[in-house]
């Protein structure tokens, strides 16, 4: 029996024109290529240009998979843009995307999960969907995450970069857990946000702030929490981790990505990695290696598609659809 599903329709990426090496890296704080390459597998990230906000590369990213899509501005009726680092305060940068891609109906709003931002709203994308209450969705991931950088320290300015991917979505009828998105598993845990968080904000500080991170620890949350929201979400649906065509994990460090596999036991061969060249996009991360993967041929329409993050929070998910 079919029942409203929500199908992925196509995906787009855009990346800032400059790229900055491990070498540049090391005339700003002391570290080394081998060091960032050794530890994190990242070789170089993209830097927004002076001027070019979070919104400009939503937008950017989101007109490349409407244009994938097929879809026009007049067929969107809901935008949600994951981010970390929005234009402003307020409004939500989905709005402003909202203005620059031409829509005048429907909802658009952010949603704050940090790396994890982009599974958040996918899950909830996909609930309004199947819901009946929106039509066709643009869910987005978008970054200028080295905007609240410290740049003096190198525990953290190593492993970031800016960027923004997008997928549309639309509500058709479909087999239900076999079709489009099938699952998710989201997660939170707030006892842990000293671990990973920017010291600043609106209500505590009043400053932007930067990030601070305790690398080690959040890299063994990241491989366990990482690890068991994936068996939540395959565990839910009427596939196995064999089952599973590509693995498109966040790119936070290549350690963590083959942890993770390696415990799921998942073929690196099937593993989707892009954080050598784009380093830690945050939110962007995913759908930046999604878009990757399916423009250069290897993800092919109607594969099983695994998909999974961890980040500030902490948050943490899963989901699992086809292409
Ligand atoms: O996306 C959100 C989730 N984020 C993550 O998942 C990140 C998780 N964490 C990590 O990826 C890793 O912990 C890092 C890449 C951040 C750090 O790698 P690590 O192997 O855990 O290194 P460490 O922090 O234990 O530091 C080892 C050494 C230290 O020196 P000493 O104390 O042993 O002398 C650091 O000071 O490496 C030093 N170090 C560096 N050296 C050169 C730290 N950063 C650098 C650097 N260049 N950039």
């Amino acid at each position: 029996m079919t029942q409203l599903i929500s199908r992925m329709i196509g995906t787009g990426s855009y990346l800032p024109a400059r790229k900055m090496t491990n070498d540049e890296m090391s005339e700003i704080v002391e570290t080394s290529d081998a060091w960032i390459t050794e530890r994190t597998g990242i070789k170089t990230r993209y830097i927004a240009a002076e001027g070019e906000l979070t919104s400009d590369i939503a937008a950017k990213a989101a007109q490349h998979a409407m244009d994938r899509a097929g879809v026009i501005a007049d067929d969107i009726d809901l935008i949600i843009v994951a981010t970390t680092t929005p234009d402003k305060t307020f409004p939500a940068t989905a709005t402003s995307v909202q203005a620059k891609l031409g829509v005048d109906r429907g909802a658009a709003f952010d949603i704050q999960a940090v790396c994890s931002g982009f599974v958040f709203a996918l899950s909830t994308a996909d609930n309004f969907l199947k819901a009946g209450q929106f039509t066709t969705a643009l869910v987005i991931g978008a970054e200028t995450f080295t905007r609240i950088l410290d740049w003096t320290d190198r525990g953290t300015c190593v492993l970031f970069g800016d960027g923004g991917g997008a997928v549309v979505l639309r509500a058709e009828q479909g087999e239900a857990g076999q079709e489009g998105l099938i699952g998710h598993h989201i997660r939170s845990d707030g006892r842990k946000s000293d671990m990973l968080h920017v010291d600043g904000g609106v209500s505590s500080t009043g400053t932007v702030g930067h990030v601070r991170m305790n690398g080690p620890q959040v890299f063994k949350h990241a491989v366990s929490n990482i690890t068991s929201a994936v068996r939540h979400v395959v565990a839910a649906s009427s596939y196995e981790v064999e089952d599973i065509d590509w693995f498109v994990p966040h790119q936070a460090n290549q350690r963590i990505l083959d942890g993770v596999a390696k415990k799921l036991k998942i073929d690196e061969t099937k593993v989707v990695s892009t954080v050598s060249q784009h380093g830690n996009t945050s939110a962007a991360s995913i759908p930046l290696a999604l878009d990757t993967a399916i423009r250069d041929g290897r993800i092919n329409s109607g594969q099983l598609v695994l998909i999974e993050a961890m980040g500030g929070g902490f948050t943490w998910g899963a989901s699992l659809f086809r292409v």
